[in-house]
């Protein structure tokens, strides 16, 4: 596969995140689309309360903020001898672990710091600093890379025509271009793109406020819709090709995203349109064998009885989980930053390992 595109001639968004010593900057993505605003948080604590409070959302997004905590974490140490130094590592490293359940780039970004702490526990502290920081920094770069190569990759494997997606597995929801909008990206530009469906992806609307805002932004035509439209749309034969992100895929090819895509999953199988994941390695994860196993985050009732901060129900019982799981017989494909994984997921996925 050859890359034609650069980063910057896909999209115009800054990154979602980044580190400058002292500080992590970030989009505000609960501000959006109302207002687009960066934010500079200075202590770990902060960064895990981003990361609970949605501020940054997406599983690549998640990981790199927290790689990224760590770093700040070199920075605020006030540890005089290592013993310290990695007491307080453990806190903030347990502190960032405990934000969200589900997308497993967050363990995935938190334990790869860690292990190279350990590795290196022999050599001088600010040795360690340092790996820590160049760590954080390569996990974002690293992120950038994948996506652009899932975006070549998928772009020879999907339709022309008209897409739909779910969520924002865009821009915003890795360090850039996304990994479903490194795709759409790279289509767009290829122009076999003809139309994007947006379904708004209620409670928090993930779709509505961030997908057609970034994907407007970069130029590419769109239509909003909300949840229970897809399944029209698909009937009336617009829909030619359904590309999710995901949280979390395990071994069998099972895996988590957003809530309401097993729903489409299950849709575009009756209606026989293509349905394909698109996620780097590090959402992969080879230990849990069927997606019984991933843990489905809950979250506040909240979300659910507002919206957009207009109460829209009464004070009732609210079950909110925030993702489900689609089982691998509904996939088409993985498109992953190593080429595309093919039925059967389970030996194939497990070869695409081996070749690392
Ligand atoms: O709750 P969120 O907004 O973090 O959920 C995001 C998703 O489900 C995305 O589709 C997934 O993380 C993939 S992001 C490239």
């Amino acid at each position: 596969m050859e890359i034609r595109y650069k980063p910057e001639e896909l999209t115009r968004l800054p990154r979602s995140v980044r580190y400058e010593p002292g500080k992590v900057i970030m989009i505000d993505q609960t501000l959006l689309p109302s207002e687009f605003k960066e934010i500079e948080l200075r202590t770990v604590d902060e960064v895990a309360e981003a990361i609970i409070t949605m501020k940054i959302r997406g599983a690549p997004a998640i990981g790199a903020a927290a790689a990224f905590g760590l770093a700040l974490f070199v920075d605020t140490s006030k540890a005089k001898t290592k013993e310290e130094f990695m007491e307080g590592f453990e806190k903030a490293y347990e502190g960032l672990k405990n934000t969200r359940p589900t997308a497993v780039n967050l363990f995935w970004a938190l334990n790869r710091v860690k292990n190279l702490v350990e590795e290196h526990m022999e050599d001088p502290l600010d040795e360690i600093k340092g790996l820590i920081v160049s760590e954080a920094q390569k996990i974002a770069d690293e992120d950038v890379e994948a996506n652009l190569r899932m975006g070549h990759y998928g772009a020879e494997v999907l339709p022309d025509g008209n897409v739909l997606t779910h969520c924002n597995a865009g821009s915003l929801a890795t360090v850039q271009l996304g990994t479903v909008g490194a795709v759409l990206r790279v289509m767009h530009r290829d122009g076999t793109l003809k139309l994007l469906w947006v379904d708004e992806t209620r409670p928090v609307l993930q779709g509505a406020r961030l997908s057609a805002w970034e994907y407007h932004y970069d130029g590419i035509s769109l239509k909003l819709i909300t949840d229970n439209m897809a399944g029209f749309v698909m009937q009336q034969g617009k829909v030619d090709a359904i590309i999710v992100g995901a949280d979390r895929i395990v071994a069998n090819g099972d895996f988590a995203n957003k809530i309401g895509t097993y729903t489409l999953a299950v849709l575009a199988k009756e209606h026989g349109i293509p349905f394909f994941t698109v996620a780097p390695l590090s959402t992969i994860d080879m230990n849990l064998k069927s997606g019984r196993e991933i843990p489905i985050e809950e979250r506040k009732p909240e979300e659910v009885l507002t919206c957009g901060g207009c109460k829209i129900a009464p004070d009732v019982d609210v079950y909110n989980p925030a993702f489900d799981v689609t089982p691998h017989k509904y996939l088409t494909g993985i498109i992953t930053d190593k080429g595309v994984v093919w039925p059967p997921f389970e030996r194939n996925l497990k070869r695409l390992f081996k070749k690392e």
